[in-house]
């Protein structure tokens, strides 16, 4: 990521972050994030920031500006603003549940492919004339609820800046209609390099990993193009990131994604993955099994064995939503459409395709194959009954930030 307008600001210490955070329209809540952000995370600190990342430092050059410092409650601050993109990502090897509920860690590991063409667009600009947070998401003015998790994150680079800032947030998802695919993992990567740089610091990718994390698992592998493994966190581990494996050439496979109609209403993951950890009974199983499966899958991407890959995403897949269904008040993401689909893959498989399909906290299947097939597997999701829209996404590009 290349720095925004000259000098990256990491020295204030935290005890200065926290007492201006506090005499601030922030209040309590920036000094919290101040002195978490410090304290455990700070990974402005915790880590010296390296060369600003190959991706993002291969952006337009920076324009020779002089930087604009300006004096505020004793901290030098500066009105500036920065535009990120990232892309989605589908798990092979799933997340579902925390070890640190605070800290948003996730209690297995997990791997994913980033996706090309499901793309959130962010823009983030500080600046002194604002008295609160504005946030739009796709062209309207984000709900409380939206707003809370976005302020959150911002909160955290505030306090690792140490400046009081109020942000403009623009955000506009590019996700074609089909797509099936949450969009909080290309929304907070996208958000985490927009913030960090207009807020001027210059951040590994591990480090705005483990911010993107901390707002929501999935978006620390975002972060990167290709495949990523995000490994399991330990109770407090809070700088804990998603890590590279392969780029989005190692290997040609597409991604056909199944709509299926959605049902009269949906468990968000977050909610979903707590349930089961408060009340499935085989919780502990998952958790206990899921990191020889993530292994399995490893090796299997290494060896870009599409065979052995599927046949562990798939178990990982049912293992996690074995855990949902068992929870209580139990949670049934599928569909008639879904199981169709299900079967669609079963067929093709049988008939000789290599097809292998997983879900995530929803009712669509994403059915995993050779770029070779992906017309043949979308033909024949697209002729499944409860199947409404199909599409073909191909491995994408990691966060770029300008
Ligand atoms: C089923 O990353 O959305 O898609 O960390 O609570 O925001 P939070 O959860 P989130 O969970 C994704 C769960 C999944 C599997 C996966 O993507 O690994």
């Amino acid at each position: 990521m290349k720095k925004v307008r000259g000098a990256s600001r990491a020295s204030t210490t935290p005890e200065e972050i926290a007492s201006a955070a506090s005499t601030g329209a922030a209040s309590a809540k920036a000094a919290k994030a101040a002195k978490a952000a410090s304290a455990k995370a700070a990974p402005a600190k915790a880590a010296p920031a390296k060369a600003a990342p190959a991706k993002a430092a291969k952006a337009a050059p920076p324009k020779p500006r002089a930087p604009k410092p300006r004096a505020k409650r004793g901290l030098a601050v500066a009105a500036r603003g920065a535009e990120a993109t990232a892309h989605a990502n589908i798990a092979v090897a799933k997340y579902w549940g925390k070890s640190d509920v605070a800290l948003n860690l996730p209690a297995v590991p997990s791997i994913s492919l980033t996706l090309d063409g499901l793309v959130t667009k962010t823009r983030v600009r500080f600046d002194e004339s604002l008295k609160a947070d504005q946030i739009m998401l796709d062209g309207r003015v984000a709900t409380d609820k939206e707003a809370a998790r976005v302020v959150e994150l911002l909160d955290r680079v505030r306090a690792a800046a140490g400046m009081l800032l109020r942000a403009e947030v623009v955000s506009e998802n590019r996700f074609p209609t089909a797509a099936g695919l949450a969009s909080s993992a290309s929304g907070f990567a996208a958000l985490a390099g927009a913030a960090v740089a207009a807020a001027g610091l210059s951040w590994s990718e591990a480090q705005l990993s483990a911010l993107a994390r901390w707002s929501s698992a999935s978006a620390g592998r975002s972060i990167f193009g290709g495949w990523a493994k995000l490994p399991a966190g330990k109770p407090g581990q809070a700088t804990l990131a998603a890590k590279p494996l392969f780029g989005p050439d190692h290997w040609d496979v597409r991604l056909v994604v199944a709509e299926t109609v959605k049902g009269p209403k949906k468990v968000g993951s977050t909610e979903g993955m707590e349930r089961s950890r408060r009340t499935s009974p085989i919780y502990e199983a998952w958790v206990a099994g899921a990191p020889a499966l993530t292994r399995r899958i490893e090796r299997a991407l290494a060896k870009r064995d599409l065979d052995g890959l599927g046949a562990a995403m798939e178990q990982s897949t049912y293992a996690f939503h074995a855990c949902a269904m068992s929870a209580s008040p139990s949670i049934l993401y599928w569909q008639p459409g879904t199981l169709a689909a299900l079967r669609t893959v079963e067929t093709l498989r049988e008939k000789g395709t290599s097809a292998w399909a997983t879900m995530d906290a929803g009712p669509h299947v994403k059915v995993l194959c050779h770029a070779a097939d992906a017309p043949k597997v979308r033909r024949a999701l697209g002729a499944t009954e409860g199947v409404t829209k199909t599409m073909i996404a191909r491995p994408g590009a990691g966060l770029v930030v300008r």
